[in-house]
């Protein structure tokens, strides 16, 4: 994997400090943060410019934006806002390249989109095939053939069996199994925990063993 030397990260909390240790890792360094909140920097020495004024005089500072890379460091359930701020670095014209920590163990046969991270100790296997925007946490394992659309985040330690095809935006939480083959729809919501032994609809919440339909309040 080729990371540029320097690189600007979209958002201004820990998974900023988790991106700046694998981006060090390729021999890369960050060079600015950027955050729609006024936050402290969460990386000693970086500057942080706030919202997209912030980024916008950035930007117009730099004679060669196009040999600059960048990330976006906001996890959660947020895939769309990370969708979106690729549309933004894209246009100002900064590179996207996905970001597989030398720790991760990545499948020569799997695919993975721009700006997608696997991050330390993940796992993805044969022939998967992995959108834009995702995170494959620490530890997590994503099985063979699987595929998963743009923007989705399966967190830490979570496991995706063989064949589980994942809709856009979806969370898979913390230490979840989905089981072989299943289906989860679009911006649906599993659980820390849970284990998915049916389909998932798409916009909805599961949580618990077996996974139940369950309130969402997000
Ligand atoms: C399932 C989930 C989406 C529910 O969120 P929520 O709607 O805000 O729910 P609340 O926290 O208000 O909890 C509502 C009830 O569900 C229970 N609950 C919450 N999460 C649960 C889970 N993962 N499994 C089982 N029960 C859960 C709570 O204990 C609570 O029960 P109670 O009403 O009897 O006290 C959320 O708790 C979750 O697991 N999110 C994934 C988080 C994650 O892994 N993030 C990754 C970060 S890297």
């Amino acid at each position: 994997m080729t990371v540029s030397a320097e690189y600007v990260l979209w958002g201004s909390a820990g998974h900023a400090k988790v991106l700046e240790e694998l981006i060090s890792a390729h021999g890369g360094r960050v060079i600015a943060l950027f955050d729609n909140l006024e936050v402290p920097s969460a990386l000693i020495g970086v500057p942080v410019y706030y919202g997209r004024a912030g980024f916008e005089g950035w930007a117009a500072q730099q004679r060669h934006i196009d040999r600059l890379s960048a990330a976006v460091a906001i996890g959660g359930h947020r895939g769309r806002d990370r969708i979106e701020i690729h549309a933004l670095f894209r246009r100002h014209g900064l590179g996207l390249p996905p970001l597989i920590h030398p720790d991760a163990s990545f499948s020569r046969t799997a695919s993975i989109g721009a700006g997608s991270q696997v991050l330390a100790h993940a796992l993805v296997a044969a022939e998967v095939r992995i959108g834009e925007a995702c995170i494959i946490n620490h530890k997590a394992s994503v099985d063979h053939e699987s595929t998963l659309g743009n923007g989705v985040h399966v967190a830490p330690g979570a496991i995706l069996c063989g064949c589980v095809s994942v809709g856009d935006n979806v969370l898979i939480g913390a230490g979840a199994v989905v089981l072989p083959r299943i289906t989860v729809g679009a911006n649906a919501v599993v659980g820390a925990g849970a284990v998915v032994t049916r389909n998932v609809a798409a916009g909805s919440t599961v949580a618990g063993n077996p996974a139940r339909p369950a309130l969402n309040r997000q």
